[in-house]
């Protein structure tokens, strides 16, 4: 592409992640947006190979049986002019700090609520990550082709929970057996729910006007005038869609369908495309990088194990902020201060696996990393800055590392060292004792640690429990205050992986203590890189 296209091709980005509870129907909507977007022909087609549902996204599992690397973590189509970069967030056990982080490199959120069950934990805690950057959120009510809650009382519950005002765009007619279909607040027409068409792009079958004969002789007329009843209070008791607001994190667009009978999705998509912000300007130490500017850019915001043993080779994903990558092109790493000439980086032009040659702000591409490139990294044409933003998450869970074999524990000093670089997961080593101890966000991090120990380094371990409930970074710009605090609180104190002093809570109401006990320290739940 030329460089007068380059401003243009940025434009049409559209860069998002699905946030939603285990089950609200992630996979399946995955599956019908890459099936819009003409990366897969049928849905249904991803499914592993035991019988087990697996859509695209689902590396873990399906890559490792089809033998063929991690591509599907970022999934690339396009849809209506526009070039979509859906992020896969590890949904279930494999829940970790990478979901988190992988946050940080959209620039908006689908947020996927099951309409039976309404806001979920998960939801909850992934929505406070998308605060920290006020992320403009799409959300989609799903399962509309069962028996869900009112509808009304969901909205209100996203509003009181997830404090965000709801715009909802479409509206179900019906629900559960009665699902006929959606109705467009904003355009007065009737989309018609077609049984059965779950695995292909359903024929758009509209009724103009929701007052109308045929919406009548369509529906009936109990379930117009009901219908009519229901939309009036909506529209008095719901917010009218502010664009604005919406950019700004304080809105969300709402629409109503069922990802398995692939229905309300493309109403949703339509809209999405449009609405949805083109690629973001990032900020850095020094400047805000505009998303627009000639010059690459990018930081890395994941790193991912390649899962075969063979191959010690990692993945780095890079979310591009500035510019255009072309093959063989060269780059700096700016943490080591060296320039590297990137031949083969991977992208992720769902459907069509081969190597393309070009990616433009707001695209992620996947470098071999062979240990060198570590989460945070910033990559540019040769300026020295650094993005920020790109945080450590307090972990939640904790274990002490046991090794079967005493004589390995360099090895074991090594890999946790270096896992911890990683982001798999996090290392604090008490300043009072010679305990190594792991903190994870999700439980799976845990056995894959264990397991990478094995397998890359060559040490069996065991875990232990420790009364550890949560970390914090401290830190005081008071020296004889910090001083005095380590010395009375070093029995709670670690140094992480990247050489920070973390306070570790053996409950919540000691941490909430000792805050009170030292208000000049400040206690910090997340840890930039
Ligand atoms: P997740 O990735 O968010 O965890 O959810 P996933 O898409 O796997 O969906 C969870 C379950 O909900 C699946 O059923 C899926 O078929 C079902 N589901 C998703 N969307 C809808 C919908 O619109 N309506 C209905 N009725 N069900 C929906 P499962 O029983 O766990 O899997 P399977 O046996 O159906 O494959």
């Amino acid at each position: 592409m030329s460089d007068t296209q380059l401003p243009l091709e940025i434009k049409r980005r559209r860069t998002f992640a699905i946030i939603s509870h285990p089950d609200a129907g992630k996979t399946t909507i995955t599956e019908k947006l890459l099936l819009f977007g003409n990366a897969i022909q049928m849905a249904g087609t991803v499914k592993g190979k035991k019988g087990s549902r697996a859509a695209t996204s689902d590396w873990m599992s399906m890559e490792q049986q089809r033998g063929i690397s991690i591509t599907t973590s970022v999934m690339q189509f396009p849809y209506n002019e526009r070039m979509v970069n859906l992020l896969d967030t590890p949904g279930h056990e494999d829940f970790s700090e990478d979901t988190y982080r992988t946050l940080t490199a959209v620039d908006s959120c689908l947020m996927v609520i099951d309409g039976a069950k309404g806001v979920e934990d998960r939801t909850i805690k992934l929505m406070e990550v998308c605060r920290l950057r006020d992320t403009p959120i799409f959300t989609f009510i799903n399962k509309m082709d069962r028996e869900v809650r009112d509808h009304i009382e969901v909205l209100d519950e996203i509003e009181d929970i997830l404090k965000i005002q709801c715009a909802p765009i479409t509206w179900p007619v019906g629900m559960g057996k009665n699902f006929k279909g959606i109705y467009n607040l904003y355009t007065d027409t009737i989309h018609l729910y077609t049984q059965g068409q779950g695995h292909t792009i359903p024929d758009d079958i509209q009724v103009k006007g929701l007052d109308s004969a045929e919406a009548r002789e369509k529906l009936g007329e109990d379930l117009v005038d009901e219908l009519l009843e229901e939309i009036e209070l909506v529209r008095g008791a719901s917010h009218e869609f502010d664009v604005e607001a919406f950019l700004a994190g304080k809105m969300t667009p709402v629409f109503f369908g069922t990802a398995l009978g692939n229905f309300g999705v493309r109403e949703m998509l339509d809209y999405f495309v449009d609405w949805a912000p083109a690629p973001q300007n990032r900020d850095t130490q020094d400047r805000t990088v505009p998303a627009d500017e000639s010059k690459f850019s990018g930081f890395v915001f994941k790193i991912q194990a390649n899962m075969d043993p063979k191959h010690r080779d990692r993945i780095a994903f890079m979310r591009v902020c500035s510019g255009k990558y072309t093959k063989g092109m060269k780059m700096r790493h700016v943490r080591i201060g060296k320039d590297i000439k990137i031949a083969d980086a991977v992208t992720f032009l769902a459907g069509d696996r081969s190597q393309v040659e070009e990616a433009v702000s707001g695209d992620i591409i996947g470098l071999h990393n062979h240990g060198t490139i570590q989460i945070g990294d910033t990559f540019t044409m040769g300026e020295e800055m650094r993005f920020t933003g790109i945080p450590h998450f307090a972990p939640e869970l904790f274990k002490r590392v046991r090794l079967k074999d005493p004589l390995k524990l360099k090895q074991l000093q090594k890999g946790l060292q270096q896992l911890s670089e990683e982001g798999a997961t996090q290392l604090f080593m008490p300043v009072n004792n010679n305990d190594l101890i792991l903190g994870a966000v999700g439980v799976l991090q845990f056995d894959v640690v264990m397991h990478r120990l094995k397998e890359e380094y060559k040490v069996e371990c065991i875990y232990e429990p420790i009364t550890v409930q949560t970390a914090r970074w401290v830190d005081c710009t008071d020296a004889k205050k910090l001083e005095e605090f380590k010395r009375k609180c070093a029995d709670n104190l670690a140094i992480d992986g990247g050489g920070y002093l973390t306070y570790l809570a053996p409950t919540r109401v000691n941490l909430s203590l000792a805050q009170e006990r030292y208000p000049e320290v400040e206690f910090r739940a997340t840890r930039e890189h």
